[in-house]
């Protein structure tokens, strides 16, 4: 295949979601999804199942017999670890796709991903929200711009000399003049295809832009620190030199300090201790 001429030929190439992927983000962004509707879409697809049975007889759970079922899944695991697993079972094979290039590797874009949707899901659950599904989704999904990015980067020679384009290290403005845009509005593109929640993709649109931080309701402020949070813990970092700031205004609109930003920190730390299963999927 020829190499793109730009990234939005790369965006109109990329494929669509498998359906059940895209039944199984309707339901549990739904936040009266019922637990049952969500089970009989996973058993439709034996990729998808098997892979839920195998992480859950795996040695993470330490259970006492096999789980071969999976309405058996749910009562071991949990609504909030099944959902977890469907959603990241259903995108990581968009992950898979993602060209290797000087720009960051699928892996370390997929370990982040999966960090930024625990630290969403512990923020919305911090704040009340009853969209822990939605937050953890959106999470997962809010660099699929990168993925875009990276196969754009990888389809000529990766070029280390351009990365050192922007000399104060600012990760937005190297990809708005490498790429035309960034990552946000390219994973925006991306998204439009794919029938998701408005309010989903207006949360991975803005993350990074402050003035529509604080026009949005709290899903977006809850991405833009998870990512940021992240990143300064060193996951998915692409130059070890640039520097993350946390918005005031996205830490006010959900209400958090120092104090709640640190234990969101050590939360994080615990849970993804638990979920070396998910980061191995890509
Ligand atoms: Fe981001």
């Amino acid at each position: 295949m020829k190499p793109a001429q730009d990234l939005f030929e790369v965006i109109e190439r990329m494929p669509p979601l498998p359906d059940v992927a895209v039944q199984v983000l309707g339901i549990v962004n739904d936040p009266e999804y019922s637990l049952d509707g969500l089970v009989s879409v996973v058993r439709t697809d034996p990729t998808l199942t098997a892979r839920i049975l195998k992480t859950c007889n795996s040695s993470l759970y330490s259970l006492n017999r096999e789980v071969s079922s999976v309405s058996e899944a749910v009562s071991f695991l949990g609504t909030r670890n099944l959902v977890k697993l469907v959603v990241a079972t259903c995108t990581s094979s968009y992950f898979q796709q993602s060209g290797t290039s000087a720009y960051l590797s699928p892996k370390e874009i997929w370990r982040h991903s999966i960090a930024c949707g625990i630290t969403c899901q512990i923020l919305a659950e911090r704040s009340g929200l009853d969209e822990a599904a939605t937050a953890f989704t959106a999470g997962i999904l809010h660099n699929i711009g990168k993925i875009a990015i990276s196969q754009f980067m990888s389809s000529f020679t990766p070029s280390l000399d351009a990365l050192e384009l922007t000399e104060d290290g600012d990760f937005l403005a190297f990809e708005r003049s490498f790429c035309s845009m960034d990552h946000a509005v390219a994973g925006s593109l991306v998204l439009d295809r794919w029938l998701l929640p408005t309010s989903l993709r207006r949360a991975i649109r803005n993350h990074h832009d402050e003035n529509l931080i604080v026009a949005d309701p709290e899903l977006t402020s809850i991405v833009h620190i998870a990512d940021i949070l992240c990143l300064q813990e060193g996951i998915g970092v692409f130059r070890e030199d640039l520097s993350y700031e946390i918005s005031p205004l996205a830490m006010q609109k959900l209400g958090m300090t120092e104090t709640s930003l640190e234990k969101t920190r050590s939360r994080l730390q615990k849970e993804l201790g638990r979920s070396e299963e998910l980061i191995k999927f890509v």
